[in-house]
């Protein structure tokens, strides 16, 4: 299945595609992104994902190159030119290219990157078997809400989880529990979900927002509220959330091993499933 990249204005081959030095996506990580999935050839919860590229943008003062529906029509151009059923789509949006200095250039347009490619498949032993998670102190920036291309803290916290066994690394501050690496998170106890509420500290998920939804339908209550390390040790149940890994459950959170009985998890990723 082709690999597709769409590079400024025009379809171009991800092979032969070589992005200018002096964009600043590379000397700064001066740009946004946004994480798509598609099933069937169809972007789930589109217009979710380009309102918040569209927020993101906002919030650094880069003005989108394109309206959100030419946005929209250029995505699903490239599923149909992958031919990939099941993919994944990145959109990458920098400030621009110029000589390096720090202070925004003037008058110089943004650059518009999108890739098409084959999504990750997690089997459904690993869905049932559930992750590992290793909790570690934020040290990222206050402003995780926007989707900036800067994710070396994230790069480290994974490879951290990596190193050590662990499938996703979670972040607290000073012992309060906000999100994964790469994932939001939930706990359940006595009946009701928890999650860190949408501040600015955290990246506000679609595949969460979906989950608060199916939640209240299902009339589980959801409490967006801070709460401990040791609230999340003690969890009935947990799961991750995000775009490629959906609703994933947690089995173990540092040493210690969750209860095997995920009955609103379930529950939950049952319904998720018919969204798709
Ligand atoms: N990551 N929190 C962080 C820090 C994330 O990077 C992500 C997504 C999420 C979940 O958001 P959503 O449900 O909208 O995918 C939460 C994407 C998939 C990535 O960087 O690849």
């Amino acid at each position: 299945m082709p690999e597709i990249a769409f590079y400024k204005d025009k379809f171009v081959d991800i092979n032969d595609t070589v992005v200018p030095i002096q964009d600043r996506a590379h000397q700064f990580g001066d740009g946004i992104y946004e994480v798509i999935r598609a099933y069937n050839g169809k972007p789930f919860y589109l217009e979710a994902h380009l309102e918040r590229l569209g927020n993101s943008a906002e919030a650094i003062q880069i003005a989108l190159p394109y309206t959100l529906d030419e946005i929209a029509d250029i995505c699903h151009e490239a599923i149909a030119r992958s031919t990939i059923l099941e993919a994944e789509i990145y959109i990458q949006i920098s400030r621009g290219t110029y000589s390096r200095q720090h202070h925004f250039p003037e008058a110089t347009p943004p650059v518009f990157t999108l890739t098409v490619k084959e999504a990750r498949f997690i089997s459904s032993e690993k869905r049932t078997e559930g992750f590992r998670v290793l909790t570690t102190e934020d040290d990222r920036w206050k402003n995780c809400y926007i989707k900036s291309l800067n994710l070396l803290p994230n790069v480290l916290a994974k490879q951290k989880a990596k190193e050590h066994g662990y499938d996703e690394a979670v972040y607290h501050e000073n012992g309060t529990v906000k999100e994964g690496s790469t994932s939001n998170i939930f706990a359940v106890k006595n009946g009701l979900l928890y999650t860190y509420p949408p501040l600015k500290g955290i990246l506000h998920g679609i595949t969460r927002k979906i989950v608060i939804t199916l939640a209240g339908e299902l009339d589980i209550q959801t409490k967006e509220e801070p709460f401990s390390l040791d609230f999340l040790y003690e969890a009935d149940e947990v799961f991750v959330t995000s775009t490629s890994l959906e609703i994933m459950t947690v089995k173990q959170v540092d040493d210690r091993l969750l209860p095997t009985e995920r009955p609103i998890t379930a529950q939950l990723q049952a319904h998720f499933r018919q969204l798709k």
